[in-house]
């Protein structure tokens, strides 16, 4: 089994440098999260929204992990607060009526019961919501939470607008640990905005990685990496990613892929390679 790297985030909480994500996997979500901790994966990405994720068959594979000697506590979970414009309508995890900061209540309550735990490492909100003062009542709602330690640490996903971020950093009083992205082109890469999260100790974690970026995995920069380190492509950029502060999330659904997207750490990339990868990015 390929060890699996941590890095420790600005709370003081250990996080694995490779995440587990368990979007869309619907009734194979048990096995699959099972298959993945199995194979070595520590960190696992969930979020209370039944329209892209079973959250509860997470909690499943959690519960059957810890029969095989899995414990929580070697674990790095995660999981988000999903507002209600992401939500499907006709399977929202709470009362819509309710208002924002009991919404944020209920769906954390709903989580712990999916999850079969009293807390999580790491609670997310999803997206921003429509305005700075809508995003605080939810900020301040999870801050309650890590308040009395149901969430170890908070962070926010889909946050593309340096504005935004720098406004929730300002305002919280429970600092954003981590900014979970999508890492594509059309944003840059988020360029200026990794920048800043690495000035700040905020880690940034990156989805779409593999499915965003064809052109560079098929680049004859990686291919040559690839042909170098006896890696493939997909090892070089998640291992580029991680030489690059980030911290890639993966839902691979394949055996042989979860194995060797957890083996990226016996090789480095030197700081010419990291360059050539990342003029790739323009
Ligand atoms: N915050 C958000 O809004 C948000 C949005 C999307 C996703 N996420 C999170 O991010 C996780 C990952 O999602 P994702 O969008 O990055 O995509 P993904 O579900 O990880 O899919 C990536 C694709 O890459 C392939 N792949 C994985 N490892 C590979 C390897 N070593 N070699 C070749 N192909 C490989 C997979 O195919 P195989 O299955 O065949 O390996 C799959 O087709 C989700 O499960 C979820 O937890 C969050």
């Amino acid at each position: 089994m390929a060890d699996q790297k941590w890095l420790t985030t600005s709370a003081g909480l250990k996080m694995p440098c490779i995440i587990y994500g368990t979007a869309w996997k619907k009734e194979r979500t048990a096995d699959l999260v099972s298959k993945a901790l199995q194979a070595g994966f520590r960190g696992i990405d969930t979020a209370c929204q039944p329209k892209h994720y079973d959250e509860r068959l997470v909690g499943v594979a959690l519960q059957r992990m810890k029969d095989q000697g899995i414990e929580r506590g070697a674990l790095y979970l995660q999981t988000k607060f999903t507002p209600l414009s992401g939500q499907d309508a006709g399977q929202v995890p709470y009362d819509k009526s309710s208002s924002l900061e009991l919404q944020v209540a209920q769906s954390f309550e709903t989580s712990t019961k999916n999850l079969q735990t009293a807390y999580v490492d790491g609670l997310l909100l999803h997206s921003p919501l429509a305005s700075h003062e809508l995003t605080m009542k939810a900020w301040n709602a999870m801050e309650k939470i890590h308040k009395t330690g149901g969430a170890r640490q908070l962070g926010i996903s889909n946050c593309y607008d340096m504005g935004v971020i720098m406004a929730l950093y300002a305002d919280a009083r429970v600092k954003p640990a981590v900014v979970q992205n999508r890492f594509y082109l059309e944003t840059g890469y988020d360029a200026d905005l990794r920048h800043w999260c690495s000035t700040r100790g905020v880690i940034y974690q990156s989805f779409w990685s593999l499915t965003a970026n064809p052109r560079i995995l098929a680049s004859d920069t990686v291919l040559n990496l690839a042909q170098k380190y006896k890696k493939t492509e997909a090892q070089i950029f998640f291992r580029y990613l991680n030489h690059s502060g980030i911290v890639p999330l993966t839902g691979t659904c394949s055996e042989q892929h979860m194995k060797e997207d957890l083996n990226i750490f016996d090789f480095e990339l030197s700081s010419e390679e990291l360059n050539d990868v990342t003029l790739l990015l323009n």
